[in-house]
């Protein structure tokens, strides 16, 4: 068994880089399939998403744009329940047909925050792509359009998620060993 120590949290290998890029791939493919001739815009949410829309954009074959948007919420291993704007949109969302890039949703807060701003905003149509879901953490009704992975709910670190800031550079993801 693959451990490893972040701060004061030892974790282990759950999901390895070959599985976590295919299931971007696949993802990518049904963006192409889905949104020929839409024009979208993605809109990266950071920290979280940078590697996944990192990954994601190399498989999109389709005229594009991307952007990012800051937002935070986790403090250590636990949801505030608090989403904070910590860097908000740089171009308009009107007529847009808008793909939101996560890196996982969890409570569903964060989406359900992002989804309202750009419905207000005048997004022509709002899609959202998550790389990870924790299907049993999920407090809002949110329609959640890709799912790259449906994992357990147990807090993970790895490709761009990280606990208190670190372990965002792992290429792949690892789960926390509650002791
Ligand atoms: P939500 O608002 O509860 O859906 O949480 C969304 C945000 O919390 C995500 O975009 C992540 O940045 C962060 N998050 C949720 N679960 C985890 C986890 O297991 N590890 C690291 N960050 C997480
Ligand atoms: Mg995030």
């Amino acid at each position: 068994m693959e451990t490893i120590t972040i701060r004061d949290r030892q974790f282990t290998l759950s999901i390895p880089e070959h599985d976590i890029l295919k299931a971007v791939k696949n993802v990518a493919e049904q963006i192409n399939n889905d949104m020929q001739n839409l024009n979208p815009l993605f809109i990266c949410v950071l920290n979280g998403a940078f590697m996944f829309a990192s990954d994601l954009m190399k498989h999109i074959s389709i005229p594009c744009e991307i952007t990012f948007i800051k937002l935070s919420s986790y403090a250590g291993l636990y949801t505030t329940g608090v989403v904070k704007e910590v860097m908000g949109l740089s171009e308009s969302v009107i007529e847009r047909n808008v793909v939101v890039v996560e890196d996982i949703v969890d409570t569903g807060i964060t989406m359900e925050r992002i989804l309202s701003s750009l419905t207000t905003q005048g997004a022509k149509s709002i899609k959202v792509a998550t790389f990870l879901q924790k299907p049993d953490a999920l407090q809002r009704p949110i329609n959640i359009d890709y799912v790259a992975m449906k994992i357990p709910n147990d807090f993970i670190v790895g490709y761009g998620l990280d606990y208190d800031g670190y372990g965002r550079n792992l290429k792949e993801i690892y789960t926390v060993i509650n002791d």
